[in-house]
């Protein structure tokens, strides 16, 4: 990345409205939008968003209730929502050839789903995701715990890039052939969006929602101005606080964070790069919370999740292949898992319902990757053999290998495809049935 056309914004906080679920059904209506991307004073962006906007709305609702959505297709091309990491209804997952028709253009869908979960989700577009999700389709979605942690401001922090061109509009070629053998649609442009606008004091108790919503950019991140720990991984809570370093987020990824607002210089969430500190976005900082008295931080209330049965798990093996540098050709496709670009009739696997597996994915290219499963959530197993964080998608470095534990007991045909959406877009998938 060249550090000139990576444009430093200090416009980095912006509005997207919340909708708070009433009893009747929320129009959610994808349409062509205008967006300020660039810093004020530039051109606007014409892009796909939900609303009026992108993101999207925020949806909430507490754990436990029913979203109920109907979902206006005004793009002018095919569309569906997905939403990221719940553990739904399979004819609620939003993905077009699979779990229902795509809804064409000009048509509706009706998607009602109980969150059975709380955590930070997010939706997005699932049909032609490399490009719709690139242009805009996607919003945050968040699931409140009925005894919510005792914070003062809770932060919808999106993270994304965008490739620019000069005129202020988004370049196109999104199912350029180069970048999907190589890291993916990489933009030249990358903001936190924070969601609500708010000042904090120092002394502050904040939870932080990070959501990477970009299609194919891993965001290592620091913050600066806050000192806490990770709560929670892809809406799961982690059974024991861990310390805040090293985060890392691969598409889609989330990650929850409770901290304490230690100064009075404002919240930066920081990008590094190898040509130095990228300032994705800021929370002023205003005044001191002189009232709050320091606290341990505490684990959040778990989401129950069926333990796996790890003496009988099926063992499977994932292997990632393809792309640029790599020792086999592909076929017609740039990537494949198990020699296989795009999806089959048949699944790489059918499991009778609640069956656990154990699946190592093996990296076997010279890119990193971020697997993602739909419909559950699985275990990353740890160096030492114990089950670590619950995860829906996985980080796989280049050449590493990465096992994870699932209990497959949500019925249906899911998909298990690399988030990078370049990637999946050029044969990074396949798919599970569970009967
Ligand atoms: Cu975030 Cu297949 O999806
Ligand atoms: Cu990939």
């Amino acid at each position: 990345m060249n550090r000139r056309d990576f444009l430093i914004t200090t416009s980095a906080v912006t509005l997207f409205p919340c909708f708070a679920l009433a009893s009747a059904p929320m129009e959610l209506v994808a349409e062509q939008v205008s967006a300020q991307i660039l810093p004020e004073g530039e051109p606007a962006t014409p892009m796909l968003g939900f609303n009026g906007g992108t993101p999207g709305p925020v949806l909430r609702a507490l754990q436990g209730e029913v979203f109920d959505i109907r979902f206006q297709n005004q793009i002018g091309e095919g569309s569906a929502v997905h939403w990221h990491g719940l553990r739904i209804d399979n004819a609620m997952d939003g993905v077009p050839g699979m779990t229902q028709e795509v809804v064409e253009a000009d048509g509706e869908f009706e998607y009602s789903f109980r969150a059975p979960d709380a955590g930070t989700f997010w939706y997005h577009s699932h049909n032609r995701s490399w490009e719709q999700v690139a242009k805009g389709l996607y919003g945050p979605l968040i699931v409140d715990e009925l005894t919510p942690p005792d914070v003062d401001h809770d932060l919808i922090v999106m993270i994304d890039d965008w490739r620019m061109s000069e005129n202020g509009t988004l370049a196109d070629g999104f199912e350029n052939m180069h970048d999907q053998a190589h890291q993916g649609r990489l933009g030249n442009f990358a903001r936190a969006l924070v969601e609500p606008i708010t000042q904090v004091r120092r002394g502050d108790r904040v939870r932080l929602r990070l959501i990477n919503v970009a299609t194919d950019r891993i965001f290592p991140v620091e913050l600066d101005g806050v000192e806490g720990s990770v709560v929670a991984l892809d809406g799961m809570p982690l059974t024991q606080p861990q310390e805040l370093s090293g985060l890392l987020l691969a598409p889609a990824q989330r990650v929850d964070i409770i901290a304490d607002v230690s100064s009075t210089s404002p919240i930066s969430f920081i990008f590094p790069t190898r040509d130095g500190p990228y300032l994705l976005g800021e929370v002023p900082v205003v005044g001191v919370n002189a009232i709050r008295q320091p606290t341990e931080i505490s684990a959040l209330p778990p989401n129950e999740i069926t333990q796996p049965d790890m003496d009988n798990a099926v063992p499977l093996t994932l292997t990632m292949e393809g792309g640029a540098m790599s020792r086999r050709m592909m076929g017609d496709g740039i990537w494949a898992f198990n020699g296989q670009s795009g999806l089959t009739d048949t699944p790489f696997h059918s499991f009778e319902r609640g069956q656990t597996a154990r699946i190592r994915l093996v990296n076997d290219t010279r890119f990193p990757h971020g697997i993602h499963l739909h419909g559950h959530h699985f275990s990353e197993v740890e160096t030492d053999g114990t089950l670590g964080a619950l995860r829906d998608t996985t980080f796989v470095d280049a050449g590493e290998t990465r096992d994870i534990v699932c209990v497959f007991d949500n019925p249906g045909n899911w998909l298990l495809h690399c988030h990078m959406l370049g990637h999946q877009a050029a044969g990074m998938k396949t798919w599970i049935e569970v009967a």
